[in-house]
């Protein structure tokens, strides 16, 4: 409770039995409640009764087995200057990046990130990000709802769909879904205060390492893969992936050489 959350920095940390949605619940308290919930404000729930993904799809969690997280945050550097919007484009993959880092500490599991920001173990979905922007209070800038649905003990019978798998089933032995909670938590935290120290700069030195663009694309499998992207609009590309422009954008090369940066849209991985 609050000494975790003292330790890790967080604003603050709440876990409620059930609601609608983590992410709507922030946004709104963002509106509503702006002083209450600072920046590095956490609302974690045992089960949501309406859960979303990316692309409008529902988002669907085992009670008990999954972890529904969402991080209320007001992007600013230490002198206090609000991050530029643009760099909002790599909270989510920050938090793909924590949430690997937690599974390799407390469950021994490599995992990789799927483009845009899937975390996946074994070519297997194992988490999903999604982030929504919070009109900011008083002329701010908009406020940043980061939310993570986490696979962590769900059998083999409760996976939503065939290319998803979960924490335990992957290591194949039982996870602690609390000592993940907080290891992605305490490593969020840890990149999120570096990010805002680089004023949400994403080409310079991070966190005593490289630049978070080239950790991001190192961590990348769609990178260097032919991939059949479906963008918003129901067109389809099907190409090589390249590489990540400055926004964290996918470039693509299609088979007959045109070239494309896509921001939004889902990506199946194809044989080679
Ligand atoms: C995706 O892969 O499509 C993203 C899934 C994001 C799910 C999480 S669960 C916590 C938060 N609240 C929501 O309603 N969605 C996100």
């Amino acid at each position: 409770g609050a000494d975790f959350a003292a330790r890790a920095g967080l604003s603050r940390i709440e876990i409620v039995e059930e609601l609608g949605s983590t992410n709507d619940e922030l946004v709104l308290l963002a509106e509503t409640q702006p002083d209450e919930w600072g920046d590095l404000a956490v609302l974690v729930a045992e089960r949501q009764t309406r859960g979303h993904g990316r692309l409008h799809r529902p988002w669907e969690s085992p009670v008990g087995a999954s972890l529904a997280v969402s991080i209320l945050l007001r992007p600013h550097n230490p002198d206090g200057r609000p991050l530029p919007t643009q760099s909002y484009s790599w909270i989510s993959p920050l938090a793909a990046l924590a949430l690997r880092e937690a599974l390799a500490q407390v469950v021994g599991l490599e995992s990789a990130l799927k483009w845009p920001n899937d975390v996946v173990v074994g070519g297997l979905k194992i988490s999903g990000i999604l982030a929504h922007l919070a009109p900011g209070a008083h002329g701010e800038p908009p406020a940043v709802v980061l939310g993570a649905g986490i696979n962590v003990s769900l059998r083999e019978d409760e996976l939503p769909v065939p290319t998803a798998t979960s924490a335990s089933l992957a290591a194949g032995r039982p996870v602690d879904r609390t000592g993940l909670l907080a290891a992605y938590l305490e490593d969020f935290a840890r990149r999120y205060r570096a990010f805002c120290a680089a004023d949400g700069n994403a080409e310079t030195p991070f966190a005593g390492g490289r630049s978070l663009l080239s950790q991001v694309q190192d961590a990348t499998i769609t990178l260097g893969r032919r991939v059949r992207v479906e963008l918003p609009g129901g067109r389809r590309l099907v190409g090589r992936a390249t590489g990540l422009d400055s926004h964290g954008a996918l470039q693509v090369v299609e088979d007959d050489g045109g070239r494309h940066t896509v921001g939004a849209g889902d990506v199946v991985h194809l044989r080679p």
